[in-house]
């Protein structure tokens, strides 16, 4: 589905240099140290990290410029909160990074927040929102911060109301929303989901470099950027385009916030948190859920000695974090190379599709999960059919359906087991993994 003209994310060829720097790759690592990735193939490991070529939306919110331009007007709106002081952009400043330069905000009240505000960039291909994941949906997420007593302050129908008693407000509402051409919550989110999924972060140096520009970055950096994928382990979780899994990992900072275990009630991911995207990192400080860490420096400062043991730790952190004072300068090097030069914007020219299966449906009943993903990853079944997913990961999953047919949650699925799902009647069923959601299956059961 094209909607709109050019391809912007260039999905250009490697050009030369690449041997260049694969040569030097080879030499300056110590195998033994490389967790996952293969640094030696450097033209591989950057595709892993090239732009996308479309911006995926879903079936039952397909994009719209009429609901983009509605939803950029409702996010600086301050009527969305209690007494019209502020507005989403109050707390998500895009020359912040969209978050607000704070350890924690403030909303109406003027209490900080529980938690730090995150990055609003790339959220197009994240699948849950909030640090825990508790918002199934950019949809979903809209009524927290319209409805949280600490932030925006109002319920949801009295926003509503204020926003309908405006003609030039209904009007727009009207315009991106004609076939329920009404001022209502659902079409609120959908106009506010539809704005966020255009904030993609703009082209860096990275992107010229990941497409063949050899010297976009220089050697302290590239070596930076080997680092963050080898030694350091960084990219078993902030890994694509965004720099990030969209899973939910315990990294082990010194507090007491539950996260992602509350969420799910399942004690293996206790203190797990979203990982978040890294592009436009050098706005956004301070970091971390909990907003405590005030630099890069400190964020490395934790990955080498911070780390609190315990049994939740994610199995994808690297443990014993040796850097050097040149490793690290080059991390932070690296790390720079992801922020634009200039005030950021979003590309005007993005490519929407629409959300779903990536692969034609297989006509098998036995599913795999292996490396955080399914396989396959759609199935075509007759009514009645059963399927059996076998764990194959290094990882614990925990296998779900969220639909008003089917509730299932399989608890967790340690490496070895397998789980059974039969569903109810006909229809298409989306299986995912509640600790790392990007895990999708997509069922089709036959009328
Ligand atoms: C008072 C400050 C504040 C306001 C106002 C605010 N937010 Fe947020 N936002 C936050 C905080 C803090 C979080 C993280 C909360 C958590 O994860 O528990 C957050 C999280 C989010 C997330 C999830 C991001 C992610 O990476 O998971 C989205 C999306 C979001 N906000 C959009 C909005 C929208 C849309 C509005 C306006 C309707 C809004 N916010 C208003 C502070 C704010
Ligand atoms: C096991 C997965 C994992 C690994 C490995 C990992 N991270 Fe993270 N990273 C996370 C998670 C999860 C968070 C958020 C944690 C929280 O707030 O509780 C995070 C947060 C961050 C942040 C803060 C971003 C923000 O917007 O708040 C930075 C910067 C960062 N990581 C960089 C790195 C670097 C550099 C490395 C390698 C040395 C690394 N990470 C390794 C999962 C990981």
């Amino acid at each position: 589905m094209r909607l709109l003209l050019t391809a912007v994310f260039a999905a250009g060829a490697l050009a030369g240099g690449v041997g260049a720097l694969a040569t030097r790759v080879a030499v300056a690592e110590t195998p033994a140290a490389i967790r996952k990735a293969p640094v030696d193939d450097l033209a591989a490991l950057k595709a892993k990290f090239r732009r996308p070529d479309s911006v995926p939306f879903p079936a039952d919110n397909p994009y719209t410029e009429a609901k983009r331009v509605l939803g950029e007007r409702l996010f600086s709106d301050t009527r969305l909160s209690a007494d019209a002081s502020i507005s989403c952009a109050s707390c998500h400043d895009r020359r912040k990074g969209f978050a607000d330069g704070l350890a924690h905000g403030k909303g109406v009240p003027g209490r900080p927040l529980a938690r730090h505000t995150p990055t609003l960039w790339n959220l197009a291909f994240a699948s849950h929102v909030f640090w825990d994941g508790r918002a199934r949906s950019l949809e979903e997420q809209v009524a927290g911060p319209i409805s949280s007593p600490d932030e925006m302050a109002q319920p949801v129908p009295q926003a509503v109301e204020r926003l309908a008693a405006d003609p030039a407000v209904a009007g727009a509402f009207a315009a991106a929303f004609p076939a329920e051409p009404n001022v209502t919550p659902e079409n609120l989110a959908k106009a506010l989901a539809t704005f966020e999924r255009t904030l993609i972060s703009p082209p860096t140096r990275f992107d010229r470099w990941v497409d063949g520009e050899a010297r976009a970055l220089n050697a302290r950096e590239t070596e930076g950027f080997r680092l963050f994928a080898g030694k350091a382990g960084c990219a078993n979780c902030h890994s694509g385009f965004a720099f990030t899994d969209s899973a939910f990992h315990d990294i082990g900072l010194p507090d007491d916030d539950r996260g992602r275990g509350a969420v799910l009630r399942l004690p293996r991911v206790e203190h797990a948190f979203k990982t978040p995207g890294l592009r436009e990192l050098g706005r956004s400080a301070p970091y971390m859920h909990n907003g405590s860490m005030a630099s890069l420096d400190a964020v490395l400062d934790h990955y080498q000695h911070g780390v609190v043991e315990r049994d939740t730790l994610s199995s994808d952190l690297q443990r014993r974090l040796s850097l050097s004072t040149k490793e690290r300068a080059a991390l932070v090097a690296f790390l720079g190379t992801l922020t634009s030069a200039d005030d950021p914007l979003p590309p005007t020219n993005l490519v929407a599709r629409e959300a779903g299966p990536t692969e034609p449906a297989a006509r098998v009943s036995t599913v795999t999960q292996h490396d955080t993903q399914f396989s396959p990853k759609h199935l075509a079944l007759k009514p009645g059919e059963r399927i059996w997913i076998l764990n194959n990961d290094s990882r614990t999953h925990n296998v779900r359906v969220f639909d008003p047919k089917l509730n299932f949650d399989s608890g967790a699925q340690d490496p070895g087991e397998t789980v059974e799902i039969a569903f109810p009647e006909a229809g298409r069923f989306l299986v995912f993994c509640g600790i790392h959601p990007k895990m999708e299956l997509y069922v089709d059961i036959a009328p």
